[in-house]
């Protein structure tokens, strides 16, 4: 019996999965069924609640004869229950078992990406109790999608419910196929994996789904002679393409336009193909106009590591090449202004540039743009792609309002709907190019081979040998390969299991090794990673964002250097790693998403990227990649990799703070604005083309004008809900503080709203922590798997902690990291990674937390949240002392100076008073140690501050009097102040100062002024006094945003004199 059972269990698995394979829905239906009859050992027309321990077997029985359907049971009360067996006593057991039944409930929105995808959303909400006896840890479910006739089976895939997540919504994404005449209906069906009876079925009905517009054919790719770079007619610039004669056939055919033309340009082709080229010239057009024209050009590449990349390669080439000046902005306000008035080509990513741009009715060289780069436009459809979209489309229209031509050329990968793009952006039908992704310079061959395995780590897993043997066939002459894995556990992972093959396969000489070993070594032996060192000898390199710089550098040149034939990455670095290969190999194409708590696929532009490195000009005649992905997204991927994809606009999910800007900036003051602001953007030109995707259920003039006021109106009324914005005669919009502040700081309408409402001029420290990471900004922080517990120690162990943290919450996790920051605890790894994120946001959230305490007039919160922001920039607490702000400080030290015999040496001024004799005996410190730290104490500020009360003499009751005070730097014999001196801040930063009247009296804040020093500086401050006369006394406050103790504050008092003849009379 027990052999038959068991092999009876395995044996109808294996035709379950066998048929699941084959899409054959209702025999696998009927497969299922039987596997999970066999290990329940009862019939499928039994009650389920047989599934259940501890019902005894009469009750069962009656409740078979009953006859009533399974979903009518949830209708019952326990003591109905018990009516129904006579048996008052089980009527609650039997309610408990019945509603802890595995039970799912399932909703889905359908998108249609071309007119054979659809994209499925579908939201899974548990509905029953979980009992850790019962269900153990997870719950496993099949997610089937059937067909109208219920025959053939679209998709399937393996979901894993797991006890932490049972309160929550599950959203899972997967594309289905769609045919031609449209079926009435597809079907979600999902099935327990264990319980018999347990299953939801969904129907999906097409009745109002409209596909989207046909796509115009691509560019076709001329037979052009290709162009000598002597075409450029201008040997300077001639010189910069020194590394080949001629230009590619793409750069061919577009150089025309773009070199002799001033037309608005968009370039679509693959990855690889060289359009940085057909950018620049663009560039030389520009330059080539001569010294009387401006040229301005700003190029927008859509991440920070493009960003980096291309400022290094132009500083070079135009940099020195042409003397021309190239800056890249820093994302401090103040300094990139300055940077862009100084630029001639000025390199941002999109966020920094809306939050220059916005202001451009003040800031006329906004306006004066002569060239506007956008690169990878296609990411528009991506992640964040909406700030992509919202400068774009600002740029055209400034370009409309203002006497400037504002030239716009784009880049963009291979695309479906290219000419919406194309369009949106203004170029014309000749500089409009689209070419098929099967252009490459280089030719890519594309391998796309499916593992069939469910559970993400197995699949990974067998995906090392597969990958394996793929280096050795594909690159089977040494050359260069780079694996893309998704984690950085799995890059250490998988760089350890080439090795192992390797080294089974080839014991003596490692295969991937190319050079000699003892050659090798010099590099390896300063290497930190003891992993690293390992394969590294082996041949085999890795790099993720976790690695020491060095380390990362060292493996770089390794594989430029052609030492080690074969680099493991992480995916995320595919966008800014200067490598390239011959061979590139994708090793699974999901990464797990923290924030859904499930595995998402990569986005098809990510993996563009991987694959365009598979391309090396000059060395290679083909390129090679290989990608492994979950056997039932290959048709997906086949589709999208092989022909180009479509992109759609996200604006319509992030309104609110563009509108907002819009409205501070005075761009948007009515609703008609508002509309008309649409009609800028790119999704307003997919609309019509794609509308279902927009949840538009026509396309009529009506359905569109109905939708874009829905639209508008939703989003004011939100606006207007948080205080951000105010309207008149339902028509006019104008902004209110807390939206200016938002605008201002660049921060979200969500958090500006919580920081006004959570906020109480009674909030002290801990609650000031606690509202500030909980800012919508961190929202995104990922939470990764098996985090939760280290997120839980850390902040437990921190100065506040709470009572049952939520450490599935990204704003606890926040909240730690920012606490263990002050603590200069040790974070590493990812979490270092995260931890640099909250504190580049913590400065500028608290900047406007500053403006929101201040508009209250709460003095003392005020000067608290100027603390906060000196200890992030420190990472330090207020009041731990002042010297571990040096270098080379350490809390011993910092404590043996505390108690210094004679003076106890507190602060930096403290120290700078000492004699050298008695200091160097003090810190005992090697001399170029001490160098740092008179570097230090030569920078901190030294600002000499007097004030004066204007007209102090005249001060009448209810009066506004005039504080001026006069600012004074120390210079120490530099020209620059130059950025902040903190070993802890994650990036340069500029100094900033807040200059505050108050009076401490009644808590009360009159003025604030922040204040960008440089050596002088002239400050008004107004105030009302109060109505009463008599001596009033207040303070003035100097507060730095960077530095602990440098802050000044002043006691002054203004005589308010009674206002004559009404005095007299009283006395
Ligand atoms: N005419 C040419 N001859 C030889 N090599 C070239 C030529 N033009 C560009 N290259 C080289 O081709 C490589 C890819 O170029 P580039 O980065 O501009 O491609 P891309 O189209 O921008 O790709 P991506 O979409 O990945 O950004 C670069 O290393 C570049 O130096
Ligand atoms: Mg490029």
């Amino acid at each position: 019996m027990v052999y038959i059972t068991q092999s009876a269990g395995r044996l109808v698995r294996a035709l379950y999965e066998i048929v699941l394979k084959r899409g054959w829905a209702q025999l696998a239906e009927k497969a299922l069924n039987l596997s999970k009859m066999v290990s329940k050992r009862m019939w499928s027309v039994q009650t389920p609640l047989r599934q259940f321990h501890g019902i005894p077997n009469e009750f069962l029985m009656k409740l078979e004869k009953k006859d009533l359907v399974w979903e009518r049971y949830y209708d019952l009360s326990s003591q109905e229950l018990g009516e129904l067996i006579h048996s008052p006593k089980m009527g609650r057991p039997l309610h408990k078992f019945i509603h802890q039944f595995p039970k799912l409930t399932l909703s889905a929105h359908v998108q249609p990406i071309t007119r054979t995808v659809l994209r499925v959303e579908l939201t899974v909400t548990p509905d029953f109790l979980w009992d850790d006896k019962i269900h153990k840890y997870v719950e496993p479910f099949w997610i089937i999608v059937e067909d109208n006739d219920g025959e053939k089976i679209l998709h399937h895939e393996y979901f894993l419910l797991k006890k932490q997540y049972i309160d929550k919504d599950h959203t899972l994404n997967f594309t289905v196929p769609i045919f031609e005449p449209l079926p009435a209906q597809y079907f979600v069906r999902v099935v327990s994996d264990k319980w018999l009876g347990s299953q939801t079925v969904l129907p999906v009905s097409f009745r109002h789904l409209i596909l989207p517009e046909k796509y115009p054919p691509p560019t076709e790719l001329l037979d052009l002679q290709p162009l000598p770079v002597t075409a450029l007619r201008n040997p300077n610039y001639e010189k910069l393409y020194q590394d080949f004669k001629h230009f590619n056939p793409v750069q061919t055919q577009v150089f025309t336009v773009l070199y002799n033309t001033n037309d608005n340009v968009l370039v679509a082709a693959p990855t690889g193909s060289g359009k940085t080229i057909c950018a620049e010239f663009a560039i030389l057009r520009n330059h080539q106009e001569g010294p009387d024209a401006t040229m301005c050009v700003v190029y927008i590449a859509p991440l920070e590591a493009i960003a980096k990349k291309q400022f290094s390669i132009w500083e070079r080439k135009f940099g020195k090449g042409l003397g021309l000046r190239v800056v890249e902005l820093t994302g401090e306000t103040a300094l990139d202004l300055k940077l862009l008035e100084r630029g001639q080509i000025i390199i941002s990513t999109p966020e920094k540039w809306d939050a220059l741009s916005r202001r451009w009715k003040q800031r006329k060289y906004v306006q004066q743009v002569s060239l506007f780069i956008v690169d990878e436009l296609h990411l528009i459809g991506g992640q964040g792609g909406q700030v992509l979209e919202v400068i774009v489309s600002r740029m055209r229209y400034i370009s409309s309002q203002v006497n400037n031509k504002i030239r716009i050329v784009a880049l963009s990968t291979s695309l479906a709907n290219a000419k919406d793009l194309g369009e949106w952006i203004g170029a014309s039908s000749h500089g409009l190019f689209n070419f098929p992704p099967v252009v490459r310079p280089v030719p890519l061959e594309i391998h796309i081979q499916g593992v069939d395995v469910s559970s993400f780590e197995a699949r990974m897993q067998a995906m090392t040998k597969p990958t394996y043997t793929a280096i050795v066939q594909h690159a089977k002459n040494k050359e260069p390969a780079i694996v893309f894995v998704p984690t950085r556990k799995h890059v250490r992972l998988t760089a350890v299991d080439l090795m192992s093959y390797s080294h089974m396969v080839n014991p003596q000489s490692p295969d991937f090794l190319l050079g000699k070993q003892e050659e090798l070594e010099p590099f390896v032996s300063q290497i930190r990673e003891e992993t690293l060192k390992e394969t590294l000898r082996h041949g085999i390199g890795y790099l993720h964002e976790g690695l020491s710089s060095l380390d990362q550098e060292i493996v770089t040149q390794l594989f430029e250097a052609g030492r080690i034939q074969a680099c493991v990455m992480s995916s995320s670095l595919c966008w800014g790693t200067p490598l390239t290969a011959h061979l590139v190999v994708v090793m699974g194409t999901q990464y797990y998403d923290g924030r859904e708590n499930s595995h998402s696929d990569y986005p098809v532009s990510d993996l563009l990227q991987m694959m365009g490195l598979a391309s090396r000009p000059l060395l290679d005649n083909a390129g090679k990649c290989v990608i492994f992905c979950h056997a039932p997204r290959k048709e997906y991927y086949k589709k999208f990799l092989y022909e180009a994809f479509p992109v759609e606009s996200h604006l319509q999910h992030f309104l609110h703070d563009n509108f907002n800007a819009e409205v501070v900036a005075g761009v948007i003051e009515n609703k008609h604005d508002a509309v008309d602001y649409l009609t800028w953007t790119f999704m307003y030109r997919r609309l019509p083309q794609n509308p279902n995707y927009y949840n538009l259920q026509g396309v009529s003039h009506r359905h569109l004008s109905d939708h874009l006021s829905e639209l508008v109106e939703n989003t004011v009324s939100d606006l207007e809900a948080s205080k951000c914005i105010a309207t008149e005669d339902e028509m006019e919009l104008s902004p209110l503080n807390l939206g200016m502040i938002a605008s201002y700081h660049y921060i979200s309408y969500t958090t500006i709203e919580r920081f006004s409402s959570l906020l109480s001029s009674e909030t002290k420290m801990k609650g000031l922590l606690e509202i500030l990471t909980s800012a919508s900004e961190y929202d995104m922080i990922p939470i990764r798997p098996g985090e939760e517990d280290t997120v839980r120690r850390l902040i437990n162990h921190q100065r506040f902690s709470f009572e049952n943290p939520k450490c599935t919450d990204p704003h606890v996790k926040a909240n730690a990291l920012l606490q263990a920051h002050f603590s200069r605890q040790n974070i590493d790894g990812n979490l270092a990674i995260d931890q640099r994120d909250v504190l580049l946001s913590a400065t500028r959230l608290l900047q406007a937390m500053v403006d929101v305490i201040s508009s209250n007039g709460w003095l003392n919160l005020a000067l608290l949240a100027m603390e906060v922001s000196q200890m992030v920039t420190q990472g330090m607490w207020e009041r731990d002392s002042m010297l571990l702000q040096l270098p080379h400080l350490t809390k011993d030290l910092a404590r043996r100076c505390q108690e210094n015999p004679g003076k106890n040496i507190e602060t930096v001024v403290d120290l700078v008073e000492m004699e050298d004799k008695e200091r160097q005996e003090l810190l005992k410190m090697p001399d170029a140690q001490l160098v740092d730290i008179a570097r230090f104490c030569n920078r901190f500020p030294n600002i000499d501050l007097t004030y004066e009360v204007v007209g102090s003499e005249e001060v009448t009751p209810g009066k506004e009097v005039t504080l001026q005070v006069v600012l004074e730097r120390d210079m120490e014999g530099r020209t620059e102040v130059g950025p902040v001196d903190s070993l802890r801040y994650p990036k340069t930063k500029e100094e900033g100062w807040w200059l505050v009247v108050g009076d401490t009296k009644t808590n009360q804040l009159l003025a604030i002024k922040r204040v960008s020093l440089q050596q002088k500086a002239k400050v008004k401050l107004d105030f009302t006094v109060p109505s009463e006369a008599g001596e009033k006394s207040y303070t003035l406050y100097f507060m730095c945003d960077s530095y602990l103790g440098c802050d000044q504050e002043y006691s002054f008092s203004v005589d308010v004199k009674g206002s004559g003849a009404g005095d007299h009379m009283e006395e």
